[in-house]
């Protein structure tokens, strides 16, 4: 059971906190995915403020899970009291199930065993810590087994109250704290397995006279013991990975430990980070023994890195998958597929839907978008691609621009193989360029150029002698041309030659 119905009015946030993302993904995010790793039969998560764009996300995420409403009576003791309603429901609407298809033998009409509950606000808390405390649990026969840790600075936690020979006796929030109580350095991390029948039965005794007028969840600990259960607490080896995010100052702190430890957890699979504290990658990034990221780079959602490639440095990528061997240097890009061999970069802007093939190039200030360029090709200067197909083999020129916007529609581009298209081109969407062609440099290419076939359609180069002097005489211009055309042929300066550029001759 996931907590997550509060307004967390500590982050001053239109959205909800939970989420709020640390490493890509929502608070509750890392809370269901803790969850999920515990093979649970059911999860449940309680919502109330911002109830729809809560239930929505978690819809998106994890259409299995139960989604249960809090009511008006605050509290995490009555989140957890609506919680085990919706999951005691699923149970009665089970049973009634099986007794419409003539099966008598389901009889439980409340769910039993154990009940992990946990916050949507402490997104370290890991599958693993959560097995842990759940074999705790286990083995000491417990009704309540609580995730505690000891801190420095235990303010605004619930302190754990322990009799002399260790035993938990109660939780007691920070306001309601005596101020020995307060000294205490053992804390809540307000993460639980309870026994359902156990916990059912406390709940339906919480109170709320309290310092906030709140339903205590931690009013559990001690009810359960009046009751005759065994309350045990277990000490997190970590205490940072219990810590819970209430503002903005503890979202840095823990999106930059937990980005620590996916640094390091990457480093030790055999990816060189050379800078972890510029590199930042979120949890479902996937990176490959032997690939390299280099500072300043940030990868982000299902980014995937092969092996032998190396990223950055200065490099944003999200959802890009980066092919075996290949570079990408100070480049943004996203939902965008570089095979491998090929280099990017550096200041490259890929865009979605940007497919470079094995080997090719997409190079300096140059930005693609729906551009699918094949192997060995190259886009290697200051060029734009949109809206292409690029076959294999194929040169875009510097300066090209691909043409697809004509104020109302998107058109497409098709180039073929082996193509030399001349720098400084605009290329008119819709159009075709055949397999070997040619284009002249400067061209506007508005009709498809067949295979093979040069297009080119610029005007011949006009010279008008004197221009300068006799139209704008008196400017630094006019004296340099006069200075130069004056100047005496020196003896070994050979006679400058005439134009010869190939189309005038
Ligand atoms: C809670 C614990 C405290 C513990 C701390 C650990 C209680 C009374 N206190 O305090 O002992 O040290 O967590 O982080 O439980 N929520 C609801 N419904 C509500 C109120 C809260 O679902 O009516 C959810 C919140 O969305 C959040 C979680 O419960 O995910 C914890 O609530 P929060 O208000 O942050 O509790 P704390 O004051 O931090
Ligand atoms: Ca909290």
């Amino acid at each position: 059971m996931i907590l997550a119905a509060g307004a967390g009015t500590r982050m001053k946030s239109a959205t909800p906190k939970v989420l709020h993302q640390i490493a890509g993904r929502s608070l509750v995010g890392h809370a269901l995915h803790a969850a999920a790793a515990l093979e649970p039969q059911r999860v449940v998560v309680v919502v109330r403020h911002e109830r729809d764009r809560v239930a929505a996300h978690i819809e998106e995420l994890a259409p299995q899970a139960l989604l249960a409403d809090q009511d008006d009576i605050p509290g995490t003791g009555r989140a957890v009291y609506c919680g085990l309603s919706a999951l005691d429901a699923t149970a009665i609407a089970a049973q009634v199930a099986a007794g419409a298809a003539g099966d008598n033998s389901v009889m439980e009409t409340q769910v039993e065993g154990a009940i992990v509950v946990t916050s949507g606000d402490v997104p370290l808390v890991d599958g693993e810590l959560l097995g842990q405390l759940v074999d705790a649990h286990a083995e000491h026969g417990a009704a309540v087994t609580v995730l505690t840790a000891q801190v420095p600075d235990p303010t605004g936690y619930g302190r754990i109250v322990r009799d002399d020979a260790g035993e938990v006796l109660a939780i007691v929030e920070q306001k309601d704290a005596t101020e020995d109580q307060r000294a205490i350095t053992e804390i809540n991390a307000g993460i639980y397995v309870f026994d359902a029948a156990h916990l059912r039965d406390a709940l339906s005794h919480l109170g709320q006279d309290n310092a906030q007028g709140e339903m205590y969840l931690t009013d559990v600990i001690a009810i359960a013991r009046a009751a005759g259960g065994h309350t045990h607490a277990f000490v997190a080896p970590d205490a940072q990975s219990v810590e819970g995010v209430n503002d903005r100052v503890q979202l840095a702190a823990l999106g930059r430990a937990l980005n620590d430890r996916i640094v390091e957890h990457w480093m030790r699979e055999g990816v060189t980070i050379v800078d972890p504290a510029t590199t930042w990658i979120d949890a479902d990034v996937q990176l490959a023994p032997d690939a390299t990221i280099l500072p300043g780079t940030q990868l982000h959602g299902a980014t995937e890195i092969a092996t032998n490639a190396t990223v950055g440095p200065d490099t944003t990528l999200t959802d890009v998958q980066v092919g075996a061997g290949a570079t990408v240097t100070r480049t943004h890009g996203t939902r965008a597929v570089i095979d491998g061999g090929a280099t990017v970069g550096p200041f490259s802007f890929l865009r979605p839907g940007t497919h470079l093939g094995a080997d090719g190039k997409i190079g300096a200030f140059v930005e693609t978008k729906n551009a699918a360029i094949g192997a060995h090709s190259k886009v290697p200067h200051l060029s734009y691609v949109g809206d292409a197909t690029i076959g294999e083999h194929s040169n875009i020129g510097a300066a090209t621009i691909f043409v697809n916007y004509d104020g109302v529609h998107k058109h497409h581009t098709t180039v073929g193989s082996h193509v030399r298209i001349g720098s400084d081109n605009q290329l008119i969407a819709p159009v075709t360029i055949g397999d070997g062609a040619y284009t002249g440099a400067g061209a506007t290419v508005r009709r498809d150029v067949p295979a093979g076939s040069l297009a080119r359609n610029h005007v011949p180069q006009q010279v008008v002698d004197g221009w300068v002097v006799s139209r704008r005489p008196g400017t630094a211009s006019a004296k340099a041309a006069k200075a130069a055309t004056e100047e005496p042929q020196s003896a070994t300066s050979p006679e400058a030659e005439p134009p010869t550029h190939p189309d005038e001759r």
